[in-house]
């Protein structure tokens, strides 16, 4: 492996900074939007990722922003393409790869992500573009008599064979193997499926020779089902998190920057402080962030499609940027919120408008 992909996947958690996920797919974006009242077209969609790549002082906080394929061929009104004007405030391009989550033949109710056909030849493309890491989820529901080992066994070694690919091409792999927040299981039974996932998510890695030193794995936090009536505590959360990822994933991986998931954008910050502030002397890996709604949706509620709005939906996307990284420090308080007009209601909001991602 080049030293260039362990100095890539070093930098993206590097300086308590995370990385900013604004790789939607059109239809996600545009189910975004419609929640807004915001047109649904190409244009939009380029205006609200300009609005994004240009907040003023983005890359204090954020190291890395994934792309997604129709994003990465566009510009700022300028004619700047987003991929340089990351670059020039210090952000590296990353893209998501893969072509979303299918259903899977004979397992009712269960996801197999899709994408490896011409996967080679796609992140030459990319790499040529200037991308420097890409990003592959794979959804794991759960419910009754779900998830099936099949699934969970598909989706590792797609995971696998995308991260080997990745590592070829010279592009850091983000592992994402989602366990999905939806039903009623608990706290308990989220810890056990995420390990049983983990642990086959490397066992693949290891079976198709990749180098954990030059990847990073963006999973879940260790959440109770958002219908489960008991909802335990933000230091319950962070203890169960960090003795999950302790069990299951190796010293070697450089970085975990966890997927948001439809949590408010202040539980997100809260959590991931609580990991830093109790564990972070322990840890082998850097515990950082890779959220997409965490960090855009109040910006989105804000900018509504509305040039008038752009300078307010940044500063709302930079208080966000800015939050994460102080829960990266273990020093984010919930006073950081109350100096922005963002209260608690928003993540009430948030949790309501949350939806899925792909
Ligand atoms: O793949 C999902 C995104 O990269 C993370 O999105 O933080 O909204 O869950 P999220």
């Amino acid at each position: 492996m080049t030293q260039a992909l362990i100095d890539t996947a070093r930098r993206m958690v590097a300086d308590h900074k995370g990385l900013l996920a604004m790789d939607e797919s059109n239809p996600t974006c545009n189910k975004r939007f419609a929640q807004w009242g915001i047109p649904q077209n190409e244009e939009t969609r380029r205006a609200y990722r300009e609005m994004i790549v240009t907040t003023p002082g983005l890359g204090e906080s954020i190291s890395g922003a994934i792309l997604y394929d129709e994003t990465i061929r566009q510009k700022t009104e300028d004619g700047t393409s987003f991929v340089k004007a990351l670059i020039d405030v210090g952000i590296i391009p990353g893209i998501k790869v893969d072509t979303g989550a299918k259903d899977m033949a004979g397992q009712p109710g269960e996801k197999i992500t899709e994408g490896l056909d011409g996967l080679r030849e796609r992140l030459a493309e990319y790499f040529q573009m200037g991308a420097r890491f890409a990003k592959w989820r794979a959804v794991i529901a759960v419910g009754n008599g779900i998830p099936s080992r099949g699934c969970i066994e598909a989706n590792a070694n797609a995971l696998a064979r995308y991260a080997a690919l990745c590592q070829e091409a010279g592009l850091v792999p983000v592992v994402e193997p989602e366990v999905l927040m939806a039903g009623d299981h608990t706290l308990e039974r989220c810890c056990e499926l995420t390990e049983e996932v983990l642990r086959t998510v490397f066992s693949q890695l290891y079976c198709q020779r990749v180098k954990l030193e030059g990847l990073i794995l963006k999973p879940n936090m260790m959440l109770p089902g958002l219908s489960c009536p008991s909802q335990e505590a933000v230091d319950e959360v962070a203890e169960a998190t960090v003795s999950c990822l302790m069990r299951a994933v190796p010293a070697a991986v450089p970085g975990i920057m966890f997927l948001s998931g439809g949590q408010s954008p202040e539980l997100a910050s809260a959590r991931l402080n609580a990991m830093n502030v109790r564990f972070k002397s322990r840890l082998p890996w850097a515990l950082a962030f890779s959220f997409a709604r965490a960090i855009q949706q109040p910006a989105l509620e804000i900018w509504r499609g509305k040039q008038a709005n752009v300078p307010a939906a940044q500063r709302a996307l930079d208080h966000r940027a800015k939050c994460n990284r102080a829960a990266r420090r273990g020093e984010y308080t919930v006073a950081m919120e109350s100096d922005q007009q963002e209260t608690a209601l928003r993540g009430v909001a948030s949790l309501k408008h949350a939806g899925s991602f792909s």
